[in-house]
């Protein structure tokens, strides 16, 4: 039986048009431990058809590994995807815990073509500069980003976890389709700057971590019972003391849930969703699953209208959570800000 599709929206003011929620696929090849590859394809083609059709990656995950595996994917559905994918930020194999970011001329330019490569496409439709290295000026990244569009190696450009003020200088150099930065119930310090800067230039906000990297579906409480090269046991939020204050939480939630007769992590999307509106600007959260019920699940999440009395229930949640969003903020937007 034949599923009714997500309704679509316009990623910036002259994007392309795409199912308003994205699926995240990081997870397939990396961050969460193990995946099963069957599962993750089947995650795939149930996303597809429920009309989600922006699909988001990056060189890091995985060392390249994440875009491989989903270049036949792409290949196989090239006319209905919308591809994005990632340059600046590589992660060692051999020292996991350590992050190199490069925004200079020449990295960018041998990033793209061994993403080009790996996801064996012609173009990237959406090319996000992932992380900001302040030694190179942002108009310079945003010249070469702009270089490949008119060679016709990328179609879109996009940012992640820039500041409200280099978003707009990189927009005066060539206007930017979407900023992506994590942004979810637990994650809410982009309203302040970056999401009235991106409305104001008609830039989309495509949210990651929505789902605060699943702590907000309840799946897991204590990043300590994760298998040991779980990222998660890195991010302070999900571990000791702060984990169990952050479950508790969770109560409100659950509470919208039950009258919505929904999930927990279907009113976390919801409330991402609803930003949109709450803010005047579009909105494609990328919630990251591997299962092809969760594909489902998230996308259900599209039809819940959250009331202005539940928004104000959920409104303190963020305030009070425990621990940043990453060990180390400096390469976020807000620890430039
Ligand atoms: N730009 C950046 O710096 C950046 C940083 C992080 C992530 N991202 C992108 O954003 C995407 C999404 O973020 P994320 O994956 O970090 O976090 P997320 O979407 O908030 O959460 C993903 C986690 O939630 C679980 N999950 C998903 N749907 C669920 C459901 N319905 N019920 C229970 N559990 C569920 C997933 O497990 P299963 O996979 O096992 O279902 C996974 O562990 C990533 O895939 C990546 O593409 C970008």
């Amino acid at each position: 039986m034949s599923s009714p599709t997500i309704p679509t929206v316009r990623l910036g003011e002259h994007g392309p048009e795409v199912g308003v929620q994205g699926l995240g696929c990081m997870g397939m090849s990396f961050a969460y431990g193990p995946s099963d590859a069957e599962e993750s394809r089947a995650t795939l083609d149930r996303a597809l058809e429920l009309g989600v059709t922006l699909y988001d990656t990056a060189d890091a995950y995985g060392d390249g590994e994440n875009e491989r595996f989903l270049s036949p994917f792409f290949k196989a559905h090239r006319d209905e995807v919308v591809i994005a994918t990632k340059f600046a930020l590589s992660i060692p194999p051999d020292d996991p815990a350590r992050r190199i970011i490069r925004n200079d001329a020449p990295y960018i330019r041998q990033a793209v073509e061994a993403s080009l490569e790996r996801l064996d496409v012609d173009v990237i439709d959406l090319y996000y500069m992932h992380r900001r290295d302040p030694a190179v000026p942002i108009e310079d990244t945003v010249g070469v980003m702009a270089e490949l569009v008119r060679e016709g190696k990328v179609k879109q450009l996009g940012l992640s976890e820039v500041t409200a003020g280099e978003l707009r200088a990189a927009h005066a150099v060539h206007p930017i389709a979407a900023v992506q930065s994590e942004w979810s119930l637990f994650s809410r310090d982009i309203e302040a700057q970056v999401v009235p800067a991106a409305r104001e230039l008609g830039v989309a906000l495509v949210p990651y971590s929505p789902l605060g990297r699943g702590f907000l579906t309840g799946s897991f409480t204590q990043a300590e019972t994760l298998t040991a090269d779980d990222y998660r046991r890195t991010q302070p939020r999900f571990t000791g003391e702060n984990a169990a204050a952050n479950a508790a939480l969770l109560e409100v939630i659950r509470a919208v849930a039950k009258a919505h007769e929904a999930t927990v992590g279907e009113i976390a999307l919801a409330w991402v969703q609803q930003q949109a509106r709450v803010h005047g600007l579009p909105v494609v959260p990328i919630p990251g699953t591997r299962r092809p019920s969760r594909v489902e699940e998230n996308a259900r999440a599209t039809t819940i209208s959250l009331t202005e009395d539940e928004l104000a229930l959920l409104e303190p949640i963020a305030d009070k959570v425990a621990g940043d969003r990453y060990a180390d903020m400096t390469s976020t937007s807000k620890g430039r800000e």
